[in-house]
Protein backbone atom coordinates (compact mmCIF):
# COMPACT_ATOMS: atom_id res chain seq x y z
CA UNK A 1 0.00 0.00 0.00
CA UNK A 2 1.30 4.06 -0.57
CA UNK A 3 1.60 6.16 1.64
CA UNK A 4 0.60 9.93 1.52
CA UNK A 5 3.34 10.61 0.34
CA UNK A 6 3.37 7.92 -3.18
CA UNK A 7 6.07 5.61 -0.97
CA UNK A 8 4.82 1.79 -1.21
CA UNK A 9 4.95 0.67 2.18
CA UNK A 10 5.98 -3.14 1.82
CA UNK A 11 8.50 -3.71 4.72
CA UNK A 12 7.71 -3.99 8.17
CA UNK A 13 10.84 -4.47 10.85
CA UNK A 14 10.06 -5.96 14.28
CA UNK A 15 12.00 -5.39 17.26
CA UNK A 16 11.00 -8.87 19.65
CA UNK A 17 12.91 -7.98 22.38
CA UNK A 18 14.78 -5.13 24.08
CA UNK A 19 17.02 -7.88 26.21
CA UNK A 20 20.85 -8.20 24.67
CA UNK A 21 23.48 -10.12 25.27
CA UNK A 22 25.66 -7.51 24.74
CA UNK A 23 25.69 -3.56 25.57
CA UNK A 24 26.76 -1.70 22.22
CA UNK A 25 27.70 1.65 23.93
CA UNK A 26 25.95 3.42 20.67
CA UNK A 27 22.64 1.37 21.70
CA UNK A 28 21.80 0.64 24.97
CA UNK A 29 23.30 1.64 28.76
CA UNK A 30 25.13 -0.69 30.54
CA UNK A 31 22.64 -2.01 33.42
CA UNK A 32 20.27 -2.86 30.72
CA UNK A 33 16.81 -1.32 30.42
CA UNK A 34 14.28 -0.73 33.64
CA UNK A 35 10.85 -2.40 32.25
CA UNK A 36 7.80 -0.04 33.32
CA UNK A 37 5.35 -2.63 35.16
CA UNK A 38 2.72 -1.88 32.72
CA UNK A 39 4.85 -2.52 29.69
CA UNK A 40 4.99 -6.12 28.07
CA UNK A 41 6.93 -7.71 25.07
CA UNK A 42 4.62 -8.32 22.20
CA UNK A 43 3.32 -12.62 22.25
CA UNK A 44 3.95 -14.82 19.05
CA UNK A 45 0.13 -14.86 18.52
CA UNK A 46 0.21 -10.85 18.41
CA UNK A 47 3.33 -10.66 16.02
CA UNK A 48 2.04 -13.02 13.71
CA UNK A 49 -1.75 -11.81 13.50
CA UNK A 50 0.06 -8.36 13.50
CA UNK A 51 2.18 -9.88 10.24
CA UNK A 52 -0.88 -11.82 8.74
CA UNK A 53 -3.02 -7.75 8.72
CA UNK A 54 0.36 -6.23 7.18
CA UNK A 55 0.55 -9.00 4.23
CA UNK A 56 -2.79 -8.11 3.28
CA UNK A 57 -2.01 -4.62 3.46
CA UNK A 58 1.01 -5.37 0.91
CA UNK A 59 4.00 -6.25 3.27
CA UNK A 60 6.09 -8.78 2.11
CA UNK A 61 9.45 -8.69 3.42
CA UNK A 62 9.57 -8.81 7.50
CA UNK A 63 12.55 -8.39 9.76
CA UNK A 64 12.90 -9.47 13.44
CA UNK A 65 15.26 -6.81 15.63
CA UNK A 66 16.10 -6.29 18.86
CA UNK A 67 17.90 -6.12 21.80
CA UNK A 68 19.24 -9.53 20.43
CA UNK A 69 16.02 -11.44 18.53
CA UNK A 70 18.28 -14.69 18.91
CA UNK A 71 17.83 -14.37 22.92
CA UNK A 72 14.17 -14.50 22.70
CA UNK A 73 13.12 -17.96 23.81
CA UNK A 74 11.28 -19.95 21.15
CA UNK A 75 12.67 -18.16 18.29
CA UNK A 76 12.48 -20.55 15.95
CA UNK A 77 9.12 -21.52 16.54
CA UNK A 78 8.24 -18.09 15.72
CA UNK A 79 10.62 -18.11 12.59
CA UNK A 80 8.69 -20.91 11.49
CA UNK A 81 5.18 -19.82 11.98
CA UNK A 82 6.03 -16.32 10.55
CA UNK A 83 7.51 -18.53 7.56
CA UNK A 84 4.48 -20.47 6.78
CA UNK A 85 2.32 -17.14 6.19
CA UNK A 86 1.45 -17.16 2.48
CA UNK A 87 3.03 -13.95 0.93
CA UNK A 88 6.09 -13.30 2.32
CA UNK A 89 8.93 -13.10 0.45
CA UNK A 90 11.69 -11.89 2.30
CA UNK A 91 12.14 -13.03 6.16
CA UNK A 92 14.97 -11.78 7.45
CA UNK A 93 17.48 -10.81 10.63
CA UNK A 94 19.47 -8.58 11.92
CA UNK A 95 21.78 -10.23 14.86
CA UNK A 96 24.84 -9.86 16.52
CA UNK A 97 26.14 -13.04 15.67
CA UNK A 98 27.11 -14.58 18.89
CA UNK A 99 23.90 -17.16 19.15
CA UNK A 100 24.44 -18.13 15.00
CA UNK A 101 26.65 -20.99 15.97
CA UNK A 102 23.52 -22.52 18.02
CA UNK A 103 20.57 -21.23 16.00
CA UNK A 104 22.11 -21.12 12.61
CA UNK A 105 21.06 -24.47 11.16
CA UNK A 106 17.68 -24.44 12.55
CA UNK A 107 16.88 -20.86 11.38
CA UNK A 108 17.71 -21.60 7.87
CA UNK A 109 15.34 -24.74 8.08
CA UNK A 110 12.67 -22.93 9.52
CA UNK A 111 12.57 -20.32 6.55
CA UNK A 112 15.41 -17.86 7.79
CA UNK A 113 16.80 -16.03 4.17
CA UNK A 114 19.42 -14.36 5.33
CA UNK A 115 21.17 -12.29 8.41
CA UNK A 116 22.51 -8.81 9.06
CA UNK A 117 25.13 -9.07 11.28
CA UNK A 118 26.62 -6.04 13.17
CA UNK A 119 30.29 -5.66 13.52
CA UNK A 120 31.96 -2.27 14.56
CA UNK A 121 36.06 -3.68 14.48
CA UNK A 122 38.56 -6.27 14.06
CA UNK A 123 40.54 -5.38 17.11
CA UNK A 124 39.26 -7.48 19.97
CA UNK A 125 39.98 -5.37 22.45
CA UNK A 126 38.06 -2.43 20.57
CA UNK A 127 35.38 -4.70 20.50
CA UNK A 128 35.09 -5.69 24.12
CA UNK A 129 35.17 -2.06 24.53
CA UNK A 130 32.62 -0.94 22.49
CA UNK A 131 30.28 -4.19 23.46
CA UNK A 132 31.42 -3.55 27.12
CA UNK A 133 31.99 -7.05 27.31
CA UNK A 134 32.10 -9.00 23.78
CA UNK A 135 34.21 -11.47 22.18
CA UNK A 136 34.69 -10.60 18.69
CA UNK A 137 35.43 -14.37 17.76
CA UNK A 138 31.99 -15.21 18.70
CA UNK A 139 30.96 -13.15 15.93
CA UNK A 140 33.38 -14.71 13.43
CA UNK A 141 32.04 -17.68 14.81
CA UNK A 142 28.45 -16.57 13.83
CA UNK A 143 29.41 -14.89 10.51
CA UNK A 144 30.51 -18.76 9.48
CA UNK A 145 27.57 -20.42 11.25
CA UNK A 146 25.49 -18.32 8.66
CA UNK A 147 27.76 -18.66 5.67
CA UNK A 148 27.74 -22.70 6.45
CA UNK A 149 24.31 -23.27 5.87
CA UNK A 150 23.64 -21.29 2.82
CA UNK A 151 22.26 -17.68 4.47
CA UNK A 152 23.12 -15.46 2.06
CA UNK A 153 24.17 -12.64 1.26
CA UNK A 154 25.33 -12.10 4.60
CA UNK A 155 25.68 -8.24 5.48
CA UNK A 156 27.68 -6.82 8.08
CA UNK A 157 26.75 -3.52 9.57
CA UNK A 158 28.85 -1.57 10.66
CA UNK A 159 28.66 2.17 12.71
CA UNK A 160 31.39 4.39 11.79
CA UNK A 161 32.26 5.73 14.70
CA UNK A 162 35.25 8.63 14.60
CA UNK A 163 38.33 7.81 16.44
CA UNK A 164 37.02 4.27 17.02
CA UNK A 165 36.65 2.86 14.06
CA UNK A 166 37.74 5.34 10.92
CA UNK A 167 41.06 3.89 10.86
CA UNK A 168 39.99 0.70 9.98
CA UNK A 169 37.83 1.94 7.21
CA UNK A 170 40.67 0.31 4.58
CA UNK A 171 40.66 -2.91 6.74
CA UNK A 172 36.92 -3.54 6.59
CA UNK A 173 36.28 -2.36 2.89
CA UNK A 174 39.46 -4.97 2.02
CA UNK A 175 37.68 -7.92 4.07
CA UNK A 176 34.51 -7.53 1.13
CA UNK A 177 37.88 -8.84 -1.69
CA UNK A 178 38.08 -12.21 -0.60
CA UNK A 179 34.24 -12.62 1.22
CA UNK A 180 31.58 -12.93 -0.71
CA UNK A 181 29.73 -10.48 2.06
CA UNK A 182 28.25 -6.89 2.06
CA UNK A 183 29.74 -4.56 4.25
CA UNK A 184 27.70 -1.61 5.04
CA UNK A 185 28.61 1.51 7.11
CA UNK A 186 26.17 3.20 8.68
CA UNK A 187 25.95 6.97 9.91
CA UNK A 188 25.86 7.00 13.67
CA UNK A 189 22.67 8.26 14.72
CA UNK A 190 21.90 10.18 18.29
CA UNK A 191 18.85 8.40 19.26
CA UNK A 192 17.69 7.87 23.19
CA UNK A 193 20.37 7.90 26.50
CA UNK A 194 22.87 7.37 24.23
CA UNK A 195 22.60 10.21 22.10
CA UNK A 196 25.20 11.77 24.43
CA UNK A 197 27.94 9.35 22.53
CA UNK A 198 26.80 10.14 19.23
CA UNK A 199 27.52 13.81 19.98
CA UNK A 200 31.27 14.29 18.72
CA UNK A 201 31.91 10.97 17.43
CA UNK A 202 29.92 11.63 14.03
CA UNK A 203 31.40 10.95 10.78
CA UNK A 204 29.95 11.55 7.33
CA UNK A 205 29.86 8.07 5.43
CA UNK A 206 31.59 10.60 2.66
CA UNK A 207 35.10 9.49 4.70
CA UNK A 208 34.65 6.25 3.15
CA UNK A 209 34.39 7.02 -0.58
CA UNK A 210 37.36 9.58 0.64
CA UNK A 211 39.94 6.78 1.72
CA UNK A 212 38.78 4.19 -0.99
CA UNK A 213 38.53 6.22 -4.07
CA UNK A 214 38.80 2.63 -5.83
CA UNK A 215 35.18 1.75 -4.90
CA UNK A 216 33.28 1.94 -7.72
CA UNK A 217 29.26 2.55 -7.71
CA UNK A 218 27.15 0.13 -8.71
CA UNK A 219 23.84 0.53 -10.12
CA UNK A 220 21.33 -1.43 -8.53
CA UNK A 221 17.97 -1.69 -10.37
CA UNK A 222 16.64 -3.80 -7.72
CA UNK A 223 17.32 -1.44 -4.50
CA UNK A 224 15.46 -2.35 -1.72
CA UNK A 225 16.74 -0.10 1.21
CA UNK A 226 18.90 2.92 1.86
CA UNK A 227 21.84 1.25 1.20
CA UNK A 228 24.16 2.30 -1.52
CA UNK A 229 26.37 0.07 -2.76
CA UNK A 230 29.69 0.22 -4.41
CA UNK A 231 32.34 -2.79 -5.17
CA UNK A 232 36.36 -2.85 -5.27
CA UNK A 233 37.61 -4.07 -8.92
CA UNK A 234 37.81 -7.78 -8.91
CA UNK A 235 36.32 -8.08 -5.26
CA UNK A 236 33.72 -11.00 -3.90
CA UNK A 237 31.83 -8.89 -2.07
CA UNK A 238 30.38 -5.06 -1.78
CA UNK A 239 30.67 -2.25 -0.09
CA UNK A 240 27.08 -0.60 1.17
CA UNK A 241 26.74 3.31 2.82
CA UNK A 242 23.71 3.84 4.62
CA UNK A 243 23.81 8.08 5.02
CA UNK A 244 20.42 8.58 7.53
CA UNK A 245 22.37 11.84 8.83
CA UNK A 246 24.31 13.44 5.90
CA UNK A 247 21.60 12.54 3.16
CA UNK A 248 18.61 11.39 4.48
CA UNK A 249 16.32 8.54 1.94
CA UNK A 250 13.25 9.41 4.09
CA UNK A 251 11.91 9.82 -0.12
CA UNK A 252 12.56 6.35 -0.50
CA UNK A 253 11.29 4.96 2.96
CA UNK A 254 9.16 1.45 2.31
CA UNK A 255 8.66 0.63 5.79
CA UNK A 256 7.28 0.71 9.28
CA UNK A 257 8.59 -0.54 12.62
CA UNK A 258 7.06 -2.01 15.51
CA UNK A 259 8.75 -2.21 19.11
CA UNK A 260 9.12 -4.80 21.66
CA UNK A 261 6.07 -3.79 23.64
CA UNK A 262 4.31 -3.22 20.61
CA UNK A 263 3.91 0.17 19.85
CA UNK A 264 4.16 1.19 15.84
CA UNK A 265 6.53 3.48 15.25
CA UNK A 266 6.14 5.50 11.35
CA UNK A 267 9.36 6.97 11.59
CA UNK A 268 13.09 5.78 13.42
CA UNK A 269 13.30 9.52 13.98
CA UNK A 270 10.42 10.44 15.75
CA UNK A 271 8.74 10.01 19.63
CA UNK A 272 5.35 9.69 17.74
CA UNK A 273 3.93 6.20 17.95
CA UNK A 274 0.44 4.10 18.05
CA UNK A 275 -0.57 1.73 20.58
CA UNK A 276 -1.29 -1.05 18.67
CA UNK A 277 -2.66 -3.35 21.99
CA UNK A 278 -4.68 -0.27 23.03
CA UNK A 279 -6.09 0.28 20.04
CA UNK A 280 -7.32 -3.44 19.72
CA UNK A 281 -8.25 -3.87 22.90
CA UNK A 282 -10.45 -0.96 22.20
CA UNK A 283 -11.82 -2.62 19.44
CA UNK A 284 -9.94 -1.57 16.17
CA UNK A 285 -8.09 -4.18 14.09
CA UNK A 286 -4.67 -4.46 13.24
CA UNK A 287 -5.99 -3.99 9.72
CA UNK A 288 -6.85 -0.62 10.52
CA UNK A 289 -4.45 0.38 13.20
CA UNK A 290 -1.66 -0.18 10.49
CA UNK A 291 -3.39 1.72 7.64
CA UNK A 292 -3.55 4.39 9.99
CA UNK A 293 0.30 3.81 11.07
CA UNK A 294 0.81 4.29 7.42
CA UNK A 295 -1.31 7.41 6.63
CA UNK A 296 0.93 9.15 9.28
CA UNK A 297 4.53 8.18 8.09
CA UNK A 298 5.91 11.68 8.39
CA UNK A 299 7.28 12.78 5.14
CA UNK A 300 10.38 13.65 6.56
CA UNK A 301 13.03 13.14 9.88
CA UNK A 302 14.24 16.08 11.34
CA UNK A 303 17.01 14.89 13.19
CA UNK A 304 19.38 17.41 11.80
CA UNK A 305 17.54 20.65 12.93
CA UNK A 306 15.67 18.61 15.87
CA UNK A 307 17.68 19.90 19.43
CA UNK A 308 15.12 17.62 21.29
CA UNK A 309 16.85 13.85 22.15
CA UNK A 310 14.51 11.09 21.51
CA UNK A 311 13.06 8.92 23.91
CA UNK A 312 13.90 5.69 23.02
CA UNK A 313 16.93 3.86 22.88
CA UNK A 314 17.74 1.83 19.46
CA UNK A 315 17.25 -1.67 21.76
CA UNK A 316 13.41 -1.31 22.07
CA UNK A 317 13.77 -0.01 18.05
CA UNK A 318 15.71 -2.57 15.90
CA UNK A 319 17.36 0.19 13.70
P1 LIG B 1 18.42 -5.05 4.06
O1 LIG B 1 17.06 -5.47 3.71
O2 LIG B 1 19.30 -6.25 4.23
O3 LIG B 1 19.03 -4.02 3.18
O4 LIG B 1 18.32 -4.47 5.52
P2 LIG B 1 18.17 -3.10 6.23
O5 LIG B 1 19.28 -2.19 5.91
O6 LIG B 1 16.79 -2.61 6.04
O7 LIG B 1 18.26 -3.61 7.75
P3 LIG B 1 19.30 -3.45 8.91
O8 LIG B 1 18.59 -3.78 10.18
O9 LIG B 1 20.53 -4.22 8.66
O10 LIG B 1 19.56 -1.90 8.84
C1 LIG B 1 20.79 -1.40 9.05
C2 LIG B 1 20.71 -0.13 9.84
O11 LIG B 1 20.55 0.95 8.95
C3 LIG B 1 19.54 0.00 10.76
O12 LIG B 1 19.70 -0.73 11.89
C4 LIG B 1 19.56 1.46 11.00
O13 LIG B 1 20.58 1.76 11.87
C5 LIG B 1 19.85 1.94 9.61
N1 LIG B 1 18.60 2.12 8.92
C6 LIG B 1 17.92 1.16 8.23
N2 LIG B 1 16.77 1.65 7.78
C7 LIG B 1 16.69 2.93 8.19
C8 LIG B 1 15.72 3.97 8.04
O14 LIG B 1 14.65 3.81 7.46
N3 LIG B 1 16.02 5.14 8.60
C9 LIG B 1 17.17 5.35 9.24
N4 LIG B 1 17.38 6.55 9.72
N5 LIG B 1 18.09 4.41 9.43
C10 LIG B 1 17.87 3.22 8.91
N1 LIG C 1 23.38 4.67 15.11
C1 LIG C 1 23.54 3.90 13.99
N2 LIG C 1 23.35 2.58 13.98
C2 LIG C 1 22.99 2.00 15.13
N3 LIG C 1 22.74 0.70 15.40
C3 LIG C 1 22.38 0.61 16.71
N4 LIG C 1 22.42 1.83 17.29
C4 LIG C 1 22.80 2.71 16.31
C5 LIG C 1 23.01 4.12 16.27
N5 LIG C 1 22.85 4.88 17.36
C6 LIG C 1 22.85 -0.38 14.45
C7 LIG C 1 23.50 -1.62 14.99
C8 LIG C 1 22.82 -2.73 14.26
C9 LIG C 1 21.53 -2.13 13.80
C10 LIG C 1 20.34 -2.78 14.44
O1 LIG C 1 21.55 -0.77 14.12
O2 LIG C 1 24.86 -1.66 14.75
O3 LIG C 1 23.54 -3.18 13.16
FE1 LIG D 1 11.67 6.76 6.86
FE2 LIG D 1 11.85 7.99 9.09
FE3 LIG D 1 13.84 6.50 8.13
FE4 LIG D 1 13.20 8.82 7.06
S1 LIG D 1 14.03 8.45 9.03
S2 LIG D 1 13.75 6.99 6.00
S3 LIG D 1 10.96 8.81 7.26
S4 LIG D 1 11.89 5.82 8.85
Amino acid sequence: MKDHYGRKINYMRISITDLCNLRCVYCMPEEGIEKHPHQKNLSFEEILELIKAGVSLGVNKIRLTGGEPLVRHGIVDLVRQIGEIPGIEDLTMTTNGILLPKYAKDLKAAGLNRVNISLDTFDPVKFNEITRWGHLEDVFAGIAAAKAVGMHPIKINTVLIKDFNDNEIETFVNYTRDEAVYVRFIELMPLGESSGFAENKYLSNDEVLKRMPALTPLLMPDKTGPAEYYQLPGAKGRVGLINPISKHFCSECNRIRVTTDGKIKPCLHSDYEIDLVALHQSGMTYQEILLQAINEKPEKHHINEDEKQLLRNMNEIGG
